[in-house]
């Protein structure tokens, strides 16, 4: 039977560096010896206040269709969060609710891109970005953040990848994989660029609570840029609620309509119970958030501590997120192979960074979303194997 031509458009490239991640899951199920540092979710579980209060709404009968945009309440607490941390004027009607940064992104993708367009993506980016940006018809122009460069931004590659049909440039900051925080200086050549070929900017925010080394600054702040930009975020590495699907977009009023149409017949609104919990989030769990950010900052100078005890092994130092990024080349051409033998020899996954984009090629992703003890295992592990190669 005939398929639609979408299921081209949403089958990316990166499906084959998950393999290891879906082995080491299936192991780790079956109570077997291996370390699982190939996805980025977050082990703790979300503060216990937040599950009180959406136990409390489900019991007592929130459980009906809720508004499509989201709750006032919630979307004035996320506007004025925002407002707060940025100082962007922005208020409820320019946040819409979403299931998570991803679904925000898919919205927002479909809202603003359209067949023939392009849309310009710094690589390394998030794996999914591919199909998320193209799922209209739109093509992605993925532009380099060089590995040479710490994978920084550089301004003369974007210059020369915008078009006369590049409609939009997203951007990730902090990044996964490279926990690259961008400088203002970055954003505001970003900035500059947007606004003189009058491009949209999508601005994926969803590690801002997670960063170690650096100030956050969305782009969005700098002058001329509310009005092109669209944040999206989510409350799932901020508050360990990645199965909860709690996001945003923050947009100019005038997509407000349109994500509404959008949502009416694909989303219809995220479950009250959902809402409820998240601004319990927002408003009294900030802290929960702090601790878990000063956790990983400590798990982060572990791992680097205990790998560069290996020859050989370059290992970029995070700004921010819940990933090492480590250069494999001396030992593998590519991170796919690396991963596959790795897991095999130790039963410690990690996952090829390639799969985010030509840039990380011969480079692996190490998550430090587990404990002390077993990522110092795990990076014992990944030494003494080094060692046996060299
Ligand atoms: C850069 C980036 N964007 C978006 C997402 C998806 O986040 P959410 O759970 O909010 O959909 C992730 C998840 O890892 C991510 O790393």
């Amino acid at each position: 039977m005939k398929l639609s031509k979408l299921v081209d458009r949403i089958s990316g490239e990166g499906a084959e560096a998950w393999d290891i991640h879906v082995k080491a899951q299936r192991a780790a199920d079956e109570g077997k010896d291996v370390i699982v540092l190939s996805v980025g979710d977050p082990d703790f579980p979300t503060p216990s206040p937040i599950i009180d209060r959406a136990v409390t709404c489900l019991k007592g009968g929130d459980t009906h269709y809720a508004s499509v945009p989201g709750r006032d309440t919630l979307r004035q607490t996320i506007a004025r969060d925002f407002e707060q941390r940025t100082g962007v004027k922005t208020e409820r009607d320019n946040v819409f609710v979403f299931a998570g940064t991803q679904n925000a992104l898919f919205s927002t993708s479909l809202i603003l891109l359209d067949h023939g367009d392009e849309v310009i993506a710094l690589e390394p980016m998030y794996v999914s970005y591919e199909a998320c940006l193209q799922i209209g018809g739109a093509t992605l122009i993925p532009v380099a953040q060089p590995a040479d460069n710490g994978f920084r931004p550089d301004i003369n590659l974007i210059k020369a990848a915008v078009t006369k049909r590049t409609r939009a440039i997203v951007i990730t900051t902090p990044n996964n994989p490279t926990g690259v925080v961008m400088t203002r200086e970055e954003l505001s050549a970003i900035a500059t660029l947007a606004i003189e070929h009058d491009l949209w900017v999508i601005s994926d925010e969803v590690y801002t609570d997670v960063i170690f080394d650096g100030e956050h600054i969305s782009i969005a702040s700098l002058p001329g840029m509310a009005e092109r930009t669209v944040t999206v975020n989510s409350l799932s590495k901020s508050h360990a609620m990645t199965g909860w699907r709690s996001g945003w977009s923050i947009a100019p009023k005038s997509l407000s309509q349109h994500y509404d149409n959008l949502a009416l017949c694909m989303l219809y609104g995220l479950p009250g119970f959902i809402q409820e919990a998240a601004i319990h989030a927002l408003t009294d769990q900030r802290d929960a958030s702090l601790d878990m950010r000063d956790i990983y900052k400590r798990r982060r100078d572990l791992v680097c501590h205990e790998l560069a005890k290996a020859k050989h092994l370059p290992v970029l130092k995070p700004q921010a997120a819940m990933y090492v990024m480590v250069d494999v080349r001396h030992y593998f051409e590519n991170g796919t192979e690396f991963s596959r033998v790795l897991f095999d020899a130790t039963g410690v996954s990690v996952l090829d960074a390639g799969a985010f984009g030509k840039s990380a090629y011969g480079w692996v992703r190490i998550s430090f979303t587990l404990s002390d003890e077993s990522l110092t295992e795990a990076c014992r592990r990944i030494v003494s194997f080094l060692d046996t190669l060299a």
